[in-house]
């Protein structure tokens, strides 16, 4: 059978992990692939396939191109292409799915700058090639502007190929909710997730535009190929409603599922919603029961039916695609093995419970007194997500070090900082107090906070950092800062990761040879700070595999502010009491800067402590239902074995 990228006349094959058939819930081709890095590779291969077969038949090849965060890693492949293989632009027309209104070209936010920044800037394109939607037309232009921008797409020949991200709204382009099947090229406001979503570049959701010019679907349907690209878990939801719900005005991206040639990209963490990858057995009958699928569907099984696992019959089973279970074990030893396995996972000795039988315990008894890392990404990530946990580590007597990858610098506001100097200057006047003053004061939308301000910024979230383990009860000295350099760009772009960055902790770990690394384990965003930070853990980890103390360090992952990891995952749960659950609350509340709408709050506008108490809540709850004990909240950690 012919891939839709052969019927395309491109001769690539996407290799996706595991299955892709199109099952009876799915109406759009995807594939799926373990790594977002790779995928990319292979959609800039089929661009630049496309780009050289339309060079060799000496026509041009249109391009319709989309910003954000999905396609950077394509357009950095296709100018290593340019660059080393020789890939010539010189045949292709460019034409972008939008831009923000009103909008600067030369503001570091609008899609012009980061167009030229990611793309046309390396490459050998033509000026006169490129086309953006204008952000600064006058109102009373807008309206012939984007008639004429689809007029140009056509009389170019129409676009060849149309790259799309999509938004957590479903929209594509900025499509948003409600865009009608035949709409063109016009003027948007954008919904507020979306606002939300941009909030962070624009540092702070006011200062996102409201409106802007977007390709309408009848344009992007018009491609004669469509790519649409997924990362990370945070696009799964839409995902899977994109890909097998029903068409729908309230999810344009559904509109899609009309395309005769298109294909999603994702990653496994955007597929992992979707019914052949969340239940399985649901779509498969000859399946594979491995041991990590039976944990999965038992707890999905106690949530579709609202049984503990010892109630569940054989009949609960049939009924729901899990026969294939049966046929090995009956329900009441599956009931009991699975049972047994949850109730190994809690415990209340996280470092391991000294002179204890630890034979089904999540921890090893000894050394009772463990040396252990605790990697926080930023300064406050290690309170938010294991502050019950690392209390108990300390209570414990085991030898606590925290380690803050990041400054966290870019997430403290400038009036937060102002007030600092202001402070500094009232209580001994100095050159530095007012260089950082005036810095701020006269900063505006496309200048970067001064290296004065940042350090400024960073020694901030440092001493707020302090307070908090402080109270947790951790002596000064068992506290390290890393400022590891990739973060340190002053702008929400950060850099690579660079061997600096691994070096530095390598050598932490080298220092503190640790029987237990707590570590963030956050892979909801795979482009963000946090797997920037698991990434410098785990090739440090590889690299120091040979050292005979490595033997005996166990890595423990928890999840950053965002997500939770799923019960059956989880290898190690640490239970608090209502009193532990307080203490966690006020060693959160140390973090002032990141209080009362802070710039990173994401699609939840509640505050860090809400959302941890919410969360740790939510997976005891989760146990109770499931027929273990019933603890006011609970820290949940998953074994990383490297
Ligand atoms: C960008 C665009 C949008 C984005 C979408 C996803 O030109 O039109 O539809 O593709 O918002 O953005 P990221 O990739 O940042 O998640």
């Amino acid at each position: 059978m012919k891939t839709i990228l052969e019927k395309n006349g491109v001769n690539i094959r996407y290799k996706p992990v595991g299955q892709f058939e199109e099952t009876r819930f799915e109406k759009i081709h995807n594939v799926i692939f373990t790594d977002s890095n790779q995928a990319s590779i292979k959609v800039a291969e089929e661009i630049a396939a496309l780009i050289r077969k339309k060079q060799g038949a000496n026509k041009n090849c249109v391009l319709g191109l989309a910003t954000g965060s999905s396609p950077i890693r394509v357009y950095e492949e296709l100018v290593r292409m340019h660059k080393e293989d020789g890939l010539s632009f010189h045949n292709v027309i460019t034409f972008n799915l939008d831009e923000y209104l009103p909008m600067e070209k030369d503001n570091r936010q609008s899609y012009w700058y980061f167009m030229h920044e990611h793309l046309f800037n390396h490459v050998n394109i033509a000026p006169e090639n490129i086309h953006i939607p204008d952000g600064t037309l006058a109102p009373n232009k807008v309206i012939d502007y984007c008639i004429a921008y689809d007029e140009k797409i056509k009389k170019k020949g129409g676009l060849d190929f149309q790259l799309l991200g999509i938004g957590r709204t479903g929209h594509i382009g900025f499509n948003e909710p409600g865009s009608h099947y035949n709409s063109g090229t016009r003027v948007i406001t954008l919904d507020h997730i979306t606002l939300l979503d941009a909030a962070p570049a624009f540092l702070g959701i006011d200062n996102v535009p409201r409106k802007a010019i977007t390709m309408g679907i009848s344009t992007v349907m018009s491609a004669k190929r469509i790519v649409l690209l997924g990362w990370g878990e945070n696009k799964a939801n839409i995902i899977k409603k994109t890909i097998e719900g029903k068409i729908s005005p309230q999810v344009p991206a559904t509109y899609l599922q009309d395309h005769k040639n298109c294909t999603f990209v994702l990653d496994t963490g955007a597929g992992s919603q979707l019914t052949r990858n969340k239940t399985p057995w649901l779509v498969d009958e000859s399946l594979e029961w491995t041991e990590t699928l039976t944990s999965k569907a038992i707890v999905w099984l106690c949530d579709e039916t609202k049984k503990s696992i010892l109630s569940l019959t054989d009949k609960d089973y049939n009924d729901n695609g899990m026969s294939g279970l049966l046929a090995m074990e009956d329900s009441y030893d599956l009931n009991i093995k699975m049972f047994n396995k949850l109730q190994h996972t809690i415990t209340g000795w996280p470092g391991g419970k000294p002179n204890a039988d630890d034979s089904s315990r999540p921890e090893r008894a000894k050394p009772a007194r463990k040396r252990v890392i605790i990697f926080s990404p930023h300064p406050d990530d290690d309170v938010i997500s294991m502050g019950g946990t690392f209390d108990r580590l300390i209570e414990q007597g085991h030898d606590v070090h925290v380690v803050y990858q990041t400054s966290g610098n870019i997430a403290v506001s400038d009036t937060d900082a102002l007030r600092y100097a202001e402070i500094s200057k009232r209580i001994a006047p100095s050159e530095e107090a007012q260089n950082i003053i005036d810095s701020i004061e006269q900063k505006n939308d496309s200048s970067f906070d001064s290296l004065e301000v940042r350090k400024l910024k960073g020694n901030i979230r440092q001493g707020e950092s302090y307070a908090a383990v402080r109270y947790l009860g951790l002596e000064d000295s068992k506290v390290h800062f890393l400022n590891l350099p990739f973060y340190e760009t002053g702008t929400i772009k950060k850099n690579n990761l660079s061997e600096k960055d691994i070096e530095i902790v390598q050598a932490i770990i080298a220092d503190i040879k640790p029987h237990q690394i707590f570590a963030a384990g956050d892979l909801a965003d795979p482009h963000g700070t946090h797997k920037v930070c698991l990434d410098a853990i785990f090739e440090s980890l590889n690299r120091l595999k040979t050292e005979s103390y490595m033997d005996d360090c166990w890595v423990w992952l928890y999840r950053g502010a965002w997500h939770e990891w799923d019960v059956d995952e989880i290898e190690m749960a640490v239970p608090m009491s209502p009193s532990q659950v307080l203490k966690k609350r006020y060693a959160i509340f140390c973090h002032q800067s990141q209080k009362d709408g802070v710039m990173f709050q994401g699609d939840d506008s509640r505050e860090f402590w809400m959302r941890a108490e919410e969360r740790n809540k939510n997976t005891a709850e989760r146990y109770r239902a499931l027929g273990l004990s019933h603890y006011a909240a609970m820290e949940a950690f998953v074994r990383y074995k490297f």
